[in-house]
């Protein structure tokens, strides 16, 4: 029963639509309708400015490490800590407050996995800066951030009581969900015309 509970709570914190909420509420824009008209924070950087950029960030991070983390607070263990983070990041691409659609599950994904999996996710974050900075593609940052997921996984030892084997399966189809979720922008990477990320 609270297994269920948390998968509930998990899939409506991850639903929370805070690129879009934050765009209407202080701008009075839908970021969904600029850009690349994607819901997340990189787009809100872009259409909305550098500190509404930052705070969807926090929030959709937020929103995904909190599930888990509040779970584990009430004696979840393990698998089910895994299931909930999933759950929260299913529920950022697929909300509905927004009619079963969504973000692409980057800044959600980095939430449930800097809980659940600290050393894989600080590398993570590590290689994905490594690659804007050098690119200036953040979505290619993302995309290859999503492929080295389970790779990494599988190399460096599991934490907070997580198998192996699961954890392995969860972070190859989160991956592969978030490099399908990105197939817009690796068009636009392909014919050159991907945005390139500006310090403003
Ligand atoms: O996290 C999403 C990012 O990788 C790409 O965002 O707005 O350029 O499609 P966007």
């Amino acid at each position: 029963m609270k297994l269920i509970i948390f998968i509930i709570i998990g899939y409506i914190l991850g639903a929370l639509p805070n690129g879009v909420w934050i765009g209407k509420y202080f701008k009075g824009i839908d970021i969904r309708e600029h850009g690349s008209k994607n819901s997340g924070a990189t787009n809100a950087y872009r259409v909305l400015g550098p500190r509404y950029g930052l705070m969807v960030l926090l929030a959709d991070a937020l929103k995904g490490f909190l599930p888990p983390f509040i779970a584990s607070k009430f004696g979840v263990t393990g698998d089910s800590l895994l299931l909930i983070g999933v759950v929260a990041i299913v529920g950022h691409t697929l909300s509905f407050f927004l009619n079963f659609k969504g973000g692409k599950g980057v800044a959600t994904s980095l939430g449930v996995f800097l809980f659940l999996i600290p050393q894989v996710t600080l590398t993570l974050l590590i290689i994905f800066i490594v690659v804007v900075a050098i690119t200036k593609y953040i979505s290619l940052g993302s995309i290859i951030a999503a492929i080295m997921l389970p790779i990494l996984t599988y190399f460096y030892p599991t934490q907070n009581g997580l198998d192996k084997l699961p954890l392995l399966v969860m972070t190859s189809l989160i991956g592969l969900f978030v490099v399908y979720k990105h197939k817009s922008n690796i068009e636009r990477l392909m014919k050159g015309t991907e945005n390139k990320f500006r310090l403003k």
